[in-house]
């Protein structure tokens, strides 16, 4: 049967800063394609609607999907104050009639949504979360499984109190009941006050192996970029994908990069050669005589010849 999916992409994406001062995070292309269109493009046929529950820069999100067919119908939920994640879930309800597939708006991954549903509706559970590996799982939520079951769930638990390495991977199947147990027209954090009240009460996980990543950070954003630059790079350059009209000069050297539109690489003053390697140009950059190493360059940012060599701090600042 149809299924209808809620995307959250309200949050104010401060990690990645300043990118999203002006982007929301939600648009903000991952190997040149905004990674909601991205999600919304991927879902599986029967996902018929798809409600974008939205705050932050709610006008550029509704604009972007009013203006392109994704194959479904895309609507607009609007937060007048940001709800969190369950409050925004709890406002999209009347537009949601049976089992809802809900993402964070920020993942990339190779989750079988198909499996996962097939999985749900055999174990009957009330709901039932993706659940990814990791090697240090405090920073998240931890759940803890007997065979499916999920008989803990802790958000953020303090380091080695962990039950398992398994987190929620940020993709769930909610039915109705569960929609309807979120308190209405107040924030509420549903990995806090949701899923932990359902652990042993049907809330059912599973696990998935392959790929995932949460875009929410400069290094993430990178990583995710990198990978799908990996998986579908088809490129002028090795392992770069350049879209529109980049002006890339024969003495640039461009590798394991994506390179966005209206872009220009090229060589400089003093350095007669352009080097960008491991990152990502957005719209209008441009880089000249310049040594680009593991960065995203925002939207019009250039960068020219006394910028010789520059990293990406831990705080997501580049500093030369
Ligand atoms: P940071 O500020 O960098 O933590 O980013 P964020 O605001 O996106 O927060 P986080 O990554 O924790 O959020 C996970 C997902 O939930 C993202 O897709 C957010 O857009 C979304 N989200 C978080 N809070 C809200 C909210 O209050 N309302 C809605 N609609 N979505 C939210």
């Amino acid at each position: 049967g149809r299924v209808e999916a809620i995307i959250l992409v309200g949050g104010f994406g401060t990690r990645l800063r300043p990118l999203t001062l002006a982007t929301p995070k939600a648009l903000l292309p991952l190997a040149n394609v905004p990674m909601l269109e991205r999600l919304v493009r991927s879902l599986p046929e029967r996902v018929t609607k798809v409600a974008l529950a939205v705050h932050h820069q709610a006008d550029a999100i509704a604009a972007h999907f009013a203006a392109i067919d994704c194959g479904r119908e895309v609507i607009t939920v609007p937060e007048t104050e940001p709800l969190g994640t369950g409050g925004a879930m709890r406002n999209c309800r009347e537009h949601i009639t049976g089992t809802a597939l809900v993402f964070n708006g920020d993942i990339v991954s190779s989750l079988d949504i198909e499996a996962m549903l097939a999985q749900h509706r055999a174990t009957g559970a009330l709901g039932t979360l993706a659940l990814w590996e990791v090697d240090d799982p405090s920073r998240y939520g931890v759940a803890e499984l007997d065979g499916n079951a999920i008989v803990g769930f802790r958000e953020k638990p303090a380091a080695g109190e962990e039950k398992s390495r398994l987190i929620n991977a940020g993709t769930y199947l909610l039915e109705p009941e569960v929609l309807a147990m979120i308190p209405a027209g107040r924030k509420v954090s549903v990995e806090r006050e949701i899923f932990t009240q359902l652990a042993s009460a049907g809330l059912h996980g599973f696990p998935f192996a392959g790929s995932w990543i949460d875009a929410g950070t400069p290094e993430s954003y990178l990583a995710a970029n990198a990978m799908l630059l990996e998986r579908e790079a088809t490129a002028a350059h090795p392992g770069a994908s350049v879209r529109g009209n980049a002006l890339i000069a024969a003495d640039a050297e461009i590798t394991s990069s994506i390179v966005g539109p209206d872009t220009v690489i090229g060589a400089g003053v003093s350095l007669d050669k352009c080097v960008v390697r491991r990152s990502v140009l957005l719209a209008g950059a441009s880089a000249t005589g310049a040594v680009i190493e593991d960065c995203i360059l925002g939207p019009g940012v250039a960068v020219g010849d006394d910028c010789s060599r520059m990293v990406l701090a831990a705080e997501g600042e580049l500093r030369f």
